[in-house]
This record gives C-alpha cells, sequence and structure tokens, in this order.
C-alpha cells in the first residue's frame, strides 16, 4: 500500500495519513493494529495519556522507531518558558524514545505568549530532541503571531472535515509554507444533501464514507489522523489511500455544504 509523505519546511518528511490515539479503547492494542496495517505516523499528546500506549507498540511491532513519525503536544500546563524543556525531557522518557518528530503547541495560551514557548521548543529542537516544531488551533492572527518569530513553524493541526471547513486557515498556512492536519477528520459527514453524496460517491468507489472523507482531505493536500478502536475501521481507513477521487468528485465535496 503506498503511503505519500509531505515535507515539512525544515526538510522533513511527515506521511500524510497517521493514526490518531485520543480516548482509545485499549490503546496499545489498537495503535499495534495500526502499525501492522501501515500506518508510520502517531498522533499523541500530553493530555491524552497515550504516549505509553505508542512506545509499547511500537516496541511490539519490531519496526524501527526512525521509520515511525511521532507527533505530540505540550497542553496549557507546560508551555511557559521554564516548562517546556523539563515536559519534552519527559515525553522522551514516556515515548521510550531519544526524539519526538513533531511537538506542537496544543492549544493558544491566553496567559504565555506564543513567542516564549516556541523559544523554548526551538531550544529542544537545536538540541536534538525535537525534529520539527508546530501549533495546534491557531486562527490566522494567531498563526500571523507564531510566524512573526524566527522560528521554523511547520505544521497547524485544527478540526477539519465534511461539517467544519476553517478554509482561511488552510489557504493562509499552505501560503505560508505551513503543512496543515485535519483533525476529527471522519467525525461530522455534513448536512443530508452531503450525506447523500458521500452514499453515491462509497457506492461508485466501491468503499465506506469514511474513505471518501479521508481521500477527499488528501487530495486537498492535508495530513489526516483518523483515530479507531476498530480493527476493521483502521484498515478501511487506511485504504482510502488507495482511491484516486476524480477532480469532479473533489469538486462536488468542496461544493457541498
Ligand atoms: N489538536 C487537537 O486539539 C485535537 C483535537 C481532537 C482530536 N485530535 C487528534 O485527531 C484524532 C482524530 O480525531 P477524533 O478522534 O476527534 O475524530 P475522528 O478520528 O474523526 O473520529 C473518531 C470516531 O470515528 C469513528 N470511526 C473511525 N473510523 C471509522 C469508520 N471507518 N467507520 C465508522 N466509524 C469510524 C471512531 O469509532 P471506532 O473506534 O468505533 O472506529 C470514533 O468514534 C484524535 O484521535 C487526536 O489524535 C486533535
Amino acid at each position: 500500500m503506498k503511503n505519500p509523505t509531505l515535507q515539512l519546511p525544515t526538510n522533513i518528511q511527515v506521511p500524510q495519513f497517521g493514526f490518531g490515539t485520543y480516548g482509545l479503547r485499549d490503546g496499545t492494542k489498537a495503535i499495534l493494529h495500526a502499525l501492522k496495517t501501515g500506518y508510520r505516523h502517531l498522533d499523541t499528546a500530553d493530555n491524552y495519556g497515550s504516549h505509553e500506549n505508542c512506545a509499547e507498540a511500537i516496541e511490539k511491532s519490531g519496526i524501527d522507531r526512525k521509520e515511525i513519525f511521532i507527533t505530540t503536544k505540550l497542553d496549557g500546563s507546560t508551555v511557559s518558558k521554564d516548562k517546556v524543556g523539563p515536559a519534552i525531557d519527559r515525553f522522551l522518557k514516556e515515548l521510550k524514545t531519544d526524539f519526538i518528530d513533531l511537538v506542537l503547541i496544543h492549544w493558544p495560551s491566553r496567559s504565555v505568549p506564543t513567542t516564549e514557548t516556541l523559544t523554548a521548543m526551538e531550544a529542544a529542537r537545536q538540541a536534538g530532541k525535537v525534529r520539527a516544531i508546530g501549533v495546534s488551533n491557531f486562527s490566522v492572527a494567531q498563526m500571523k503571531e507564531a510566524l512573526a518569530t524566527v522560528f521554523p513553524v511547520s505544521n497547524n493541526q485544527i478540526p477539519y472535515n465534511l461539517q467544519h471547513r476553517p478554509d482561511d486557515i488552510v489557504e493562509f498556512c499552505f501560503a505560508n509554507n505551513v503543512t496543515v492536519t485535519a483533525y476529527s477528520p471522519v467525525k461530522a459527514q455534513g448536512d443530508a444533501k452531503t450525506r447523500q453524496l458521500l452514499d453515491e460517491l462509497a457506492k461508485k468507489y466501491n468503499c465506506t464514507k469514511e474513505e471518501i472523507m479521508l481521500a477527499w482531505l488528501m487530495e486537498k493536500a492535508m495530513i489526516v489522523i483518523p483515530r479507531s478502536s476498530n480493527p476493521k475501521h483502521i484498515e478501511t481507513n487506511f485504504h482510502s489511500l488507495e482511491i484516486g477521487l476524480s477532480a469532479e468528485d473533489v469538486k462536488a465535496l468542496d461544493q457541498a455544504t
């Protein structure tokens, strides 16, 4: 099965298809199944409590750590300059690794300036503990603030699906060489008309509606991180990489409201 990568500004390749690890039932088992299915990108966060599950699943899979891309996130309690370094050191221990591929600021902070957090994250990047840095849930205005720093902010992870489409943020990120990760990619299917279109396309491409939603997001050059605890869903979601939606069908989904 093909597994394309996108390039982060710092020349790092990120697998476009990832696995979400928030709120999994039996996390280690689900992550191990995803790795066995071919997923090579795990999306975790300090407040998901799934670092240890990722470490255990990677160990059990026997796959070389370097072949797996790990994204994790700093929550609001660890974004001040004195907390970032110790948090990243703890993540390394929990993930049983000596580097993290991508660390994000989970949410914009009301009390700590973005530049302060990014300065400390960049120090971890310079020290080789982190390969790339980015943000999550940042609006266009907040992205402007992040990009005004000299640091290589390479990703913004935002909610994006058929029902919720913050295109202004996506356009701004792409125009500024920032990759976009769509979270909650299959959670919402849009209105009745959109759901009918999804049904028709699933029939046409002989696949699930979720595969259509994921294939659509990847056609739009986003990274996707669907989450599932169900082995069958883990497999069929990954199969969306094989679906080549026609330009006409991508346009129909773009125009569906
Ligand atoms: N940065 C942030 O603030 C943020 C916020 C939210 C999420 N995230 C990340 O994004 C990941 C994904 O987002 P999400 O978990 O909110 O939503 P999601 O992946 O869009 O949807 C997950 C739900 O969809 C179901 N599902 C998945 N594949 C399916 C399929 N093929 N058929 C039927 N149902 C299917 C899952 O149930 P089953 O388990 O039964 O398959 C689960 O209930 C998270 O796990 C997390 O890593 C980040």
